[in-house]
């Protein structure tokens, strides 16, 4: 079985002003969350699509899903978690709770504020993920990296050919990934702040995935701004 987790669980506190978190905010006709639920909603592999909210707004979702997507039975809205992980973790638990999945069921987790992930994307997460039981979408870096533990001065510059800039989805064995986060100490699960991270620290491989430059993450109101010069410029094509 393969699902989706939409990841809008976050407030969006970069944003700055704006008087609800960013994945609700409007891009062209619709909000940034109806876009990037709509990428998924046409991928027939998926059993389930979960898109997980804070709790205040659980309701306005349900809502804008039913207003701009009708009646999807393959779609369901619930709470997200405190940190990205636990948001993950909360679909997980949804998953165990209402399928009898196997080992090689596996799981897409995907930033809602992504809106313009591609299907060819989806399709390399789906087949990587279960070809290697974990993959992470990736563009190679144009800038050079810079590394420096105290922000004052540089300690380290990766060679930039090794080096990529993350990007989601990242899709995992889903039975793997709990084992994984349960094994964790809480010093881990407070410096991983990414999914693919965990399996890195636990020596687990972890597969590259072809990313787009399109495929950008809505973080700064400059982000939406250029979502909207993408999604201008794609009617054009
Ligand atoms: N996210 C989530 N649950 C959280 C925190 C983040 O599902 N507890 C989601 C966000 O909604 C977003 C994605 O993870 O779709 C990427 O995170 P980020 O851009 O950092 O979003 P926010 O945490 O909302 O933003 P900020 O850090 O500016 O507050």
């Amino acid at each position: 079985m393969i699902f989706a987790a939409i990841l809008a669980g976050g407030i969006g506190s970069r944003m700055g002003n704006a008087d609800m978190p960013k994945q609700f905010l409007m891009l062209g006709e619709k909000p940034v969350l109806i876009h990037t639920i709509e990428k998924f909603a046409i991928i027939d592999e998926l059993e389930k699509i979960i898109v997980l909210t804070p709790k205040s707004f659980l309701k306005h979702t349900k809502d804008l899903i039913y207003k701009y997507l009708k009646d999807n039975d393959k779609i369901v809205v619930i709470e997200g978690g405190a940190t990205r992980n636990d948001t993950i973790l909360n679909s997980i638990n949804y998953i165990k709770e209402n399928f009898e999945i196997d080992d090689d069921s596996i799981i897409l987790t995907h930033d809602a504020v992504r809106p313009f992930v591609t299907y060819k994307i989806i399709q390399d997460n789906i087949l990587a993920a279960k070809e290697f039981g974990a993959c992470d979408t990736l563009i190679p870096a144009t800038d050079t990296i810079v590394k420096s533990k105290d922000g004052i001065a540089i300690s380290s510059i990766p060679i930039r050919s090794e080096c990529y800039q993350g990007q989601t989805p990242q899709s995992f064995k889903i039975n793997k990934l709990y084992s994984l986060i349960n094994k964790l100490s809480d010093e881990e699960k407070a410096i991983l702040t990414d999914a693919a991270k965990i399996f890195v620290l636990k020596d687990e491989k972890v597969v590259l995935v072809d990313g787009e430059a399109t495929n950008i993450k809505i973080t700064y109101p400059y982000d939406l701004k250029l979502a909207n010069t993408i999604l201008e410029g794609s009617k054009n094509d």
